[in-house]
């Protein structure tokens, strides 16, 4: 094997990722309760040809299989998420020790084929029944979440060592609530809001809680935005990057790193909605300190400044000052851009905010077509290698200005549901055939096994 020109350091963490909705299936079985997914997935028109979760890419029976295939592909780590209402199906009544069970197997089928598990115990499937009594726009949402949490952790915490509370909250509070256009598809900016706090609340119990109980590394997973300007050289445009910054980033960090929020962002926030949710001493219980941050990141954000701009549905309060510009391009199959130099700036930008704090890319990935085959029928997905090259270089780029980067999870190891978007959209290195369940690794997935031999590009 010939020498990497890019090397990583040693010990970087290479894996992979997925999430117990879009991968498991067995949507009813074993005590599983209802998700707002369940529910939002059969709203009618809220995702694509009505596609649900029910069976997916029925990770739930064949884990030992796809542990197998990623023990194979040589990943050393294992990002995947616990379905709450597996756990406790109605979010606050007994535990379902079969739910449990699960993730017990799948743990030690983990280690067992040399896999670091690493937890991820919110992943937007809220069980349905929390939903019912106000979902996360309501306190007792973030309390239920801790007491789910310690469950899991109770069960499995001898043997995992990384855990992460939620999945990028911002997509629960703003695309759940606000724009509705993920579950439980509910249109209101004051509860997304309500929404941002009680997610962030609820990580703060949940990480004092498993600390208390042991956890050794502790984080939680952010999609932050790497918010540019339309014109590097305009007043408007760089206050209209400081607003979708404000909505998007420093909305949660803040607060985690124990800033609480800033002043800016909560002033917006209180010409849409009086913030009389945010009780004394919450921003002290949201600062629980964090071993280790994640990210995800898939594309940049640019924005203009303009009387009269449309804003965005998910950014509430941008309209009428804020312009969205249209992705450019190359663009992936989800018309996200490629630009892979703002994952360098974006882990820049964290890791001098925030120095000392540890990150780890929790997610990077593209959708594309996948059309293009090789001679023996199998999925020859350059675009996907080159996106996943272009990020790694990126990444590289970080660690060589002294970011500390410990490890990149590639999303996903297994094509699944694209939340609204349904199975239309193909993320993973492993093809799935829905109708067979048959997994084959597309060409990307031996590249990658390569670049982690290698350690390198
Ligand atoms: C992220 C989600 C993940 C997946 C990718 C494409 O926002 O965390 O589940 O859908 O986008």
């Amino acid at each position: 094997m010939s020498e990497p020109t890019l090397r990583f350091p040693d010990g970087f963490v290479w894996g992979g990722a997925t999430a117990a909705y879009q991968i498991e299936g067995a949507a009813r079985e074993d005590g599983r309760g209802p998700s707002i997914w369940d529910t939002f997935s059969r709203t009618p028109g809220a995702v694509f040809q009505g596609h649900t979760g029910d069976v997916a890419c029925d990770h739930y029976h064949r884990y030992a299989g796809d542990v197998a295939l990623m023990a194979e592909l040589g990943l050393r780590a294992y990002r995947f998420s616990v379905s709450w209402p597996r756990v406790r199906p109605d979010g606050t009544g007994p535990v379902e020790p079969r739910g449990l069970d699960f993730y017990d197997r799948l743990t030690d089928a983990l280690l067992d084929a040399g896999l670091d598990p690493i937890v991820t115990l919110y992943h937007w499937d809220l069980p349905q029944a929390l939903e019912d009594r106000g979902g996360w726009t309501v306190r007792e949402t973030a309390e239920h979440f801790a007491e789910y949490a310690l469950a899991v952790h109770g069960r499995l915490g001898d043997r995992v060592r990384t855990w992460t509370t939620l999945n990028e909250p911002w997509c629960s509070a703003y695309l759940g609530y606000g724009s509705g256009v993920h579950a439980p598809g509910r249109r209101d900016a004051g509860d997304a809001f309500r929404a941002v706090h009680h997610l962030l609340l609820g990580h703060g119990l949940a990480a004092r809680a498993l600390r208390a109980a042991g956890a050794e590394t502790l984080g939680i997973t952010l999609n932050l935005a790497d918010v540019q300007p339309a014109d590097a050289g305009s007043a408007a445009d760089a206050e209209a990057v400081r607003l979708v910054d404000g909505l998007h980033n420093r909305i949660f960090l803040d607060p985690l790193t124990g800033g609480g929020y800033p002043a800016d962002v909560l002033a917006h926030v209180s010409r849409i909605v009086a913030p009389d949710f945010i009780r004394d001493g919450d921003e002290k219980l949201i600062a629980a300190p964090l071993d280790l941050l994640g990210l995800n990141y898939y594309a940049p954000t640019y924005v203009a400044g303009r009387p009269g701009g449309a804003g965005g549905d998910a950014y509430p309060g941008t309209a009428g000052a804020v312009e969205f510009l249209p992705p450019a391009g190359p663009l992936t199959e989800m018309g996200w851009s490629i630009e892979p130099a703002g994952l360098t700036r974006l882990l820049e930008r964290v890791a001098a905010d925030h120095p000392g704090l540890p990150l780890m890319i929790t997610e990077n990935g593209g959708a594309f077509p996948d059309t293009g085959l090789d001679e023996r029928g199998g999925v020859a997905d350059a675009d996907r290698v080159a996106y996943l090259d272009g990020h790694l270089r990126a990444a590289h780029e970080a660690i060589a200005r002294g970011v500390d980067l410990r490890g990149y999870l590639v999303w996903s190891v297994l094509d699944n549901f694209e939340w609204a978007e349904g199975y239309r959209k193909r993320f993973g290195i492993v093809h799935v055939d829905y109708l067979t369940q048959r997994r084959t690794p597309k060409h990307s997935a031996r590249w990658y096994q390569e670049v982690i031999a290698r350690n390198g590009l």
